[in-house]
């Protein structure tokens, strides 16, 4: 389906739960998590349910994200249901990679196409910070366990940031030269939590550009994503950058996203939420038409970089990136 501004809505991102097994610095607090409530999280019945209508106004993508959705029981059941469902071309997850090792080739078999992991520093100890004690071999073996398996492509996604990891820019585009992976520098964006530290470690994609000589444009990689890519000469991976604010690419945004608790959100950066859950659970209105209504309602483009942007509603990990 097209929206007001002419854009194809073809790509529908779920977030399957707001639990997750870390707590990155810049997306969940350390402490005093609010979760949701079971009773409000869709039932993956209910998830079908919204998959197969959006099918039928032409999502033909989904992403799986969280939270982390690894952490959900019946995940792999789930990625199953979704292949079922026709109209459904393409299904990936965005994943912190803790889990992957193990569940990467049942994945695969239940129909997943492709993983994004994310991984902000390739130093154990860094990582450790970061994440607030995660395990940075778990999530290589992970990544590692993918490219066997055969999910493809494996890209991996770094929010730089200023003081943090920017120091790695030159490590990490090292890895596509090794490894079928493509390396995706995002930038920090101030939503929620990351809002108090977006001052002090923001960095443009433009400045860590800067840092890497001899790229190439590549614009084979798949997905039609907003991020730019590019290519070492002679490397067996790609080097993607999405700069949400210093290179706007609303005009090109294809998707909506479901939260868990069954909101659909036309726009990451705005507030405005259709709840579906009357639709799903009262039998109030047709989810067809929510879903349509939704995808109209997409503003032309965010005001992140608007000094009086207001504080979003939700933080990072309860809307899935
Ligand atoms: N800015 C940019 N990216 C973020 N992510 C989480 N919070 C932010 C933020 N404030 C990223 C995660 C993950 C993806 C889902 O979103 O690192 O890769
Ligand atoms: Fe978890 Fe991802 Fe948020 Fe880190 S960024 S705390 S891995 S949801």
């Amino acid at each position: 389906m097209r929206d007001i501004y002419n854009r194809r809505v073809d790509y529908m991102r779920i977030s399957v739960t707001d639990r997750c097994n870390l707590r990155c610095f810049y997306c969940m607090p350390e402490e005093g998590v609010c979760k949701m409530n079971h009773r409000d999280v869709l039932r993956y019945e209910e998830i079908i349910r919204v998959v197969r209508e959006g099918a039928g106004l032409g999502i033909s993508r989904i992403r799986l994200t969280g939270g982390e959705p690894l952490v959900r029981p019946g995940i792999v059941s789930l990625v199953r249901e979704i292949r079922g469902v026709e109209g459904i071309e393409e299904i990936s997850l965005t994943t912190n990679g803790l889990l992957l090792k193990d569940m990467a080739a049942n994945l695969k078999h239940a129909g997943l196409d492709r993983v994004n992991v994310s991984l902000d520093s390739l130093v154990p100890e860094k990582y450790k910070e970061i994440t607030r004690g995660g395990d940075l071999k778990k999530v290589l073996e992970g990544i590692c366990a993918s490219i066997e398996v055969g999910l493809k492509p494996v890209k991996i996604n770094v929010v730089i940031m200023k003081g943090i990891n920017d120091d790695e820019i030159e490590d990490l585009v090292k890895l596509t030269r090794i490894l079928p992976i493509s390396v995706r520098f995002i930038e920090l964006m101030p939503i929620g939590h990351a809002s108090q530290r977006f001052k002090d470690h923001y960095i443009s994609m433009d400045s860590v550009m800067d840092r890497i000589p001899d790229l190439v444009p590549d614009d084979k990689v798949q997905g039609g994503g907003p991020a730019v890519n590019y290519r070492l000469p002679g490397a067996m991976g790609t080097v993607g950058f999405i700069g949400a604010l210093s290179h706007n690419f609303c005009h090109r945004c294809n998707r909506i996203r479901l939260t868990a608790d069954g909101k659909i959100k036309p726009c990451l950066h705005s507030d405005l939420e259709v709840d579906l859950r009357p639709a799903l659970r009262e039998g109030k209105g047709s989810l067809g038409e929510m879903l349509a209504r939704a995808i109209g309602l997409k503003p032309r483009r965010h005001c992140m970089d608007n000094e009086d942007r207001e504080e979003g509603n939700r933080d990072m990990y309860q809307i899935g990136g």
